[in-house]
Protein backbone atom coordinates (compact mmCIF):
# COMPACT_ATOMS: atom_id res chain seq x y z
CA UNK A 1 0.00 0.00 0.00
CA UNK A 2 1.38 3.33 -0.44
CA UNK A 3 1.71 6.27 1.79
CA UNK A 4 1.70 10.05 1.30
CA UNK A 5 3.65 12.38 3.48
CA UNK A 6 2.22 15.78 3.40
CA UNK A 7 4.57 18.43 5.08
CA UNK A 8 4.62 22.20 5.51
CA UNK A 9 7.95 23.41 6.25
CA UNK A 10 9.23 27.47 6.09
CA UNK A 11 12.52 26.47 7.09
CA UNK A 12 13.57 23.17 5.61
CA UNK A 13 13.52 21.23 9.11
CA UNK A 14 10.37 20.00 8.72
CA UNK A 15 11.22 19.00 4.93
CA UNK A 16 14.02 17.04 6.19
CA UNK A 17 12.00 14.66 8.19
CA UNK A 18 9.38 14.64 5.71
CA UNK A 19 11.67 13.64 3.44
CA UNK A 20 13.30 10.88 5.87
CA UNK A 21 10.27 9.30 6.40
CA UNK A 22 9.26 9.32 2.06
CA UNK A 23 12.61 7.17 1.74
CA UNK A 24 12.13 4.63 4.58
CA UNK A 25 8.60 3.82 3.40
CA UNK A 26 9.31 4.61 -0.63
CA UNK A 27 5.85 7.14 0.28
CA UNK A 28 5.15 9.83 -2.37
CA UNK A 29 5.88 13.24 -0.95
CA UNK A 30 3.38 16.67 -1.13
CA UNK A 31 4.65 19.77 0.33
CA UNK A 32 2.27 22.23 1.44
CA UNK A 33 2.81 25.69 -0.31
CA UNK A 34 1.48 28.59 1.68
CA UNK A 35 0.45 31.35 -0.80
CA UNK A 36 1.46 34.10 2.21
CA UNK A 37 5.29 35.28 1.96
CA UNK A 38 6.80 34.03 5.38
CA UNK A 39 10.04 34.52 4.75
CA UNK A 40 12.58 37.08 6.78
CA UNK A 41 11.76 38.47 10.02
CA UNK A 42 8.25 39.86 8.99
CA UNK A 43 7.44 36.46 7.67
CA UNK A 44 8.63 35.27 10.90
CA UNK A 45 6.85 37.95 13.02
CA UNK A 46 3.59 37.38 10.37
CA UNK A 47 3.58 33.80 11.09
CA UNK A 48 3.79 33.76 15.00
CA UNK A 49 1.09 36.08 14.80
CA UNK A 50 -1.34 34.22 12.19
CA UNK A 51 -0.47 30.78 14.41
CA UNK A 52 -1.72 32.41 17.65
CA UNK A 53 -4.85 33.47 16.26
CA UNK A 54 -5.56 30.08 15.15
CA UNK A 55 -5.24 31.31 11.23
CA UNK A 56 -5.73 29.16 8.51
CA UNK A 57 -4.36 30.30 5.17
CA UNK A 58 -4.36 29.71 0.56
CA UNK A 59 -2.59 27.02 -0.12
CA UNK A 60 -1.10 26.84 -3.66
CA UNK A 61 -2.54 23.78 -5.15
CA UNK A 62 -2.47 20.06 -4.44
CA UNK A 63 -0.52 17.60 -6.39
CA UNK A 64 -1.83 14.33 -4.98
CA UNK A 65 -5.28 13.46 -3.95
CA UNK A 66 -5.38 12.16 -0.22
CA UNK A 67 -8.57 10.07 -1.13
CA UNK A 68 -5.81 7.76 -3.54
CA UNK A 69 -4.02 6.83 0.06
CA UNK A 70 -5.11 4.58 3.03
CA UNK A 71 -1.87 6.15 5.19
CA UNK A 72 -0.95 9.83 5.04
CA UNK A 73 1.53 11.19 7.26
CA UNK A 74 1.33 15.16 7.94
CA UNK A 75 4.00 17.14 9.10
CA UNK A 76 4.10 20.70 10.62
CA UNK A 77 6.84 22.64 12.30
CA UNK A 78 5.44 23.65 15.69
CA UNK A 79 4.72 27.49 15.71
CA UNK A 80 3.66 28.79 19.38
CA UNK A 81 2.48 25.34 20.36
CA UNK A 82 0.42 25.30 17.17
CA UNK A 83 0.62 23.51 13.75
CA UNK A 84 1.52 25.95 10.74
CA UNK A 85 -1.50 27.72 9.26
CA UNK A 86 -0.85 25.69 5.92
CA UNK A 87 -0.96 22.49 7.86
CA UNK A 88 -4.36 23.89 9.25
CA UNK A 89 -5.67 24.41 6.14
CA UNK A 90 -4.90 21.06 4.41
CA UNK A 91 -6.31 19.58 7.27
CA UNK A 92 -9.62 21.64 6.73
CA UNK A 93 -9.84 21.06 3.50
CA UNK A 94 -9.51 17.50 3.48
CA UNK A 95 -12.04 14.49 3.90
CA UNK A 96 -9.78 12.17 6.19
CA UNK A 97 -12.70 9.77 6.82
CA UNK A 98 -11.75 6.35 7.04
CA UNK A 99 -7.82 7.08 6.88
CA UNK A 100 -4.75 6.35 8.78
CA UNK A 101 -2.93 9.23 9.75
CA UNK A 102 0.12 9.70 11.53
CA UNK A 103 1.53 13.23 13.01
CA UNK A 104 4.87 14.42 13.13
CA UNK A 105 6.36 17.63 14.14
CA UNK A 106 9.43 19.54 14.58
CA UNK A 107 9.81 22.18 16.85
CA UNK A 108 13.23 23.88 18.34
CA UNK A 109 12.03 22.59 22.02
CA UNK A 110 8.42 22.27 22.86
CA UNK A 111 4.52 22.37 21.61
CA UNK A 112 4.22 19.13 20.50
CA UNK A 113 1.37 17.93 22.35
CA UNK A 114 -0.97 21.36 22.27
CA UNK A 115 0.24 20.62 18.43
CA UNK A 116 -1.33 17.38 18.06
CA UNK A 117 -4.25 17.77 20.15
CA UNK A 118 -5.00 21.04 18.12
CA UNK A 119 -4.26 18.75 14.76
CA UNK A 120 -6.11 15.85 15.87
CA UNK A 121 -9.22 17.98 16.27
CA UNK A 122 -9.48 19.25 12.50
CA UNK A 123 -10.17 15.47 11.52
CA UNK A 124 -11.82 13.70 14.21
CA UNK A 125 -12.95 10.99 11.52
CA UNK A 126 -9.77 9.36 11.20
CA UNK A 127 -8.20 7.17 13.38
CA UNK A 128 -4.69 8.52 14.57
CA UNK A 129 -2.12 6.01 13.92
CA UNK A 130 1.33 7.16 15.24
CA UNK A 131 3.04 10.29 16.13
CA UNK A 132 6.50 11.81 16.09
CA UNK A 133 8.06 14.89 17.74
CA UNK A 134 11.27 16.32 16.43
CA UNK A 135 13.40 19.04 19.05
CA UNK A 136 15.97 20.37 16.53
CA UNK A 137 17.69 21.65 19.61
CA UNK A 138 18.11 18.55 21.34
CA UNK A 139 19.16 15.74 18.78
CA UNK A 140 21.26 15.77 15.72
CA UNK A 141 20.53 14.35 12.13
CA UNK A 142 21.80 10.86 13.21
CA UNK A 143 19.69 10.53 15.92
CA UNK A 144 16.86 11.98 14.31
CA UNK A 145 17.42 9.45 10.90
CA UNK A 146 17.34 6.65 13.57
CA UNK A 147 13.93 7.47 15.29
CA UNK A 148 12.17 8.46 12.07
CA UNK A 149 13.14 4.71 11.10
CA UNK A 150 12.04 3.37 14.04
CA UNK A 151 8.92 5.17 14.30
CA UNK A 152 8.00 4.03 10.63
CA UNK A 153 8.83 0.10 11.60
CA UNK A 154 5.03 -0.68 11.96
CA UNK A 155 4.27 0.15 8.45
CA UNK A 156 7.11 -1.03 6.89
CA UNK A 157 6.21 -4.65 8.16
CA UNK A 158 2.49 -4.48 7.73
CA UNK A 159 1.98 -2.50 4.27
C1 LIG B 1 6.40 31.71 14.17
C2 LIG B 1 7.19 30.61 14.83
C3 LIG B 1 6.81 30.12 16.06
C4 LIG B 1 7.53 29.08 16.68
N1 LIG B 1 7.08 28.58 17.88
C5 LIG B 1 7.76 27.54 18.46
C6 LIG B 1 7.28 26.92 19.68
O1 LIG B 1 6.21 27.25 20.22
N2 LIG B 1 8.04 25.92 20.23
C7 LIG B 1 9.22 25.49 19.68
O2 LIG B 1 9.85 24.62 20.24
N3 LIG B 1 9.67 26.02 18.48
C8 LIG B 1 8.97 27.02 17.87
N4 LIG B 1 9.40 27.54 16.68
C9 LIG B 1 10.58 26.93 16.03
C10 LIG B 1 10.16 25.94 14.92
O3 LIG B 1 9.13 25.08 15.35
C11 LIG B 1 11.34 25.06 14.50
O4 LIG B 1 12.43 25.83 14.12
C12 LIG B 1 10.91 24.11 13.37
O5 LIG B 1 11.79 23.02 13.30
C13 LIG B 1 10.89 24.83 12.04
O6 LIG B 1 10.50 23.93 11.04
P1 LIG B 1 10.71 24.24 9.49
O7 LIG B 1 12.21 24.44 9.27
O8 LIG B 1 10.21 23.04 8.79
O9 LIG B 1 9.96 25.48 9.15
C14 LIG B 1 8.68 28.56 16.05
C15 LIG B 1 9.07 29.06 14.79
C16 LIG B 1 8.32 30.07 14.17
C17 LIG B 1 8.73 30.55 12.80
Amino acid sequence: MKALVVYYSRTGNTKQVAEMIAGELKADLEELVDKKDRRGLLGYLRSGRDAVRDKTTELKPLQRQSSDYDLIFVGTPVWASRPAPAVRAFLESQDLSGKRVALFCTMASRGEEATFSTMRMLFPQAEVAGQLAVAMRKENRSQIEERVAQWVTPWKSKD
